[in-house]
């Protein structure tokens, strides 16, 4: 049974040569990591508020940057899924291609993809809000022991934040930018694993669609964008994806 339904949609991923995907937390939910929505999502029991906002963060530096160590150890303890692998794969056999994904956990890179846009920052940085110095896990860590308090500070005085863009903080600028030119120049747009609740990535596949793209997207449920889809494939990614991926390398008669 072919996950490509209808002529069309066959059609234009036969010919298409210029593909953006947007990612969310549903392709990493099968890699063992929590979505936020869900039912079982980290916003059903924590509080963005508290835990994913510049003030929550200013309340309590501390809570908020062991939310961070322990969303990062979980991370760190999971691997990309078949559908991460699947999209490294489609990355390879389309001219151009562009992966903008709102995950903070960089599973996509160890996936093998190459052109990675990260809308909300990645969780493995951190940086200090005075000077800007960025911080890798290790220096991190290293830094993150001499304080008893777990509010590590940089040399310079300043608090040492993650790497992340917190509710109400504006997106990094140059991503956005090139994932909005991605979105209106494409010519299928694939969201994959995202509720479709968080603008302003919730918006790229909408201007995508209003630009003349393709529009499919590939979730198990019916989110906030599947009214508007071409293509709906429902269906877990992990499990969807790669069989995805294989029928679009037929069509093009590379298999
Ligand atoms: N495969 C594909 N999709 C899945 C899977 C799966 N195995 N499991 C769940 N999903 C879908 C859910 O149906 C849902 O539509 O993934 C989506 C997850 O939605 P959210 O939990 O809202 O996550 P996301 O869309 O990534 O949230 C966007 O909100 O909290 C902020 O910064 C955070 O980047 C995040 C943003």
């Amino acid at each position: 049974m072919s996950v490509i339904e209808g002529k069309k949609a066959k059609e234009i991923l036969k010919k298409a040569e210029f593909i953006a995907v947007l990612t969310g937390s549903g392709i990493s939910a099968e890699s063992g990591i929590p979505t936020f929505r869900g039912n079982d999502g980290l916003w059903k029991k924590f509080s963005p508020e508290e835990l994913s906002s510049f003030e929550g963060f200013y309340r309590n530096p501390a809570m908020v940057t062991e939310w961070y160590r322990y969303r990062r150890k979980i991370i760190l303890g999971t691997k990309p899924n078949p559908a991460h692998l699947a999209l490294a794969d489609l990355e390879r056999i389309v001219a151009e291609f562009y992966l903008i994904t709102q995950n903070i956990d960089r599973l996509h890179q160890r996936a093998g993809s190459k052109k990675v846009i990260e809308l909300h920052g990645n969780i493995m940085e951190n940086y200090c809000m005075k000077c800007g110095k960025v911080f890798d896990i290790e220096e991190f860590d290293c830094v993150y022991e001499k304080f008893e308090d777990h509010v590590p500070r940089c040399e310079c005085g300043g608090y040492i934040r993650p790497n992340v863009v917190w509710f109400g903080e504006p997106l990094p600028e140059e991503a956005f930018s090139e994932a909005y030119k991605a979105a209106v120049n494409c010519e299928v747009f694939i969201s994959i694993g995202t509720s479709g609740a968080v603008r302003p990535a919730a918006d790229l596949p909408r201007y995508a669609k209003y630009n003349g793209a393709y529009l499919i997207e590939i979730n198990p449920e019916r989110s906030y964008l599947t009214d508007i889809a071409d293509l709906w494939v429902k269906g877990k990614a992990g499990e969807v994806l790669p069989q995805f991926v294989e029928e679009v390398k037929k069509l093009k008669g590379m298999k």
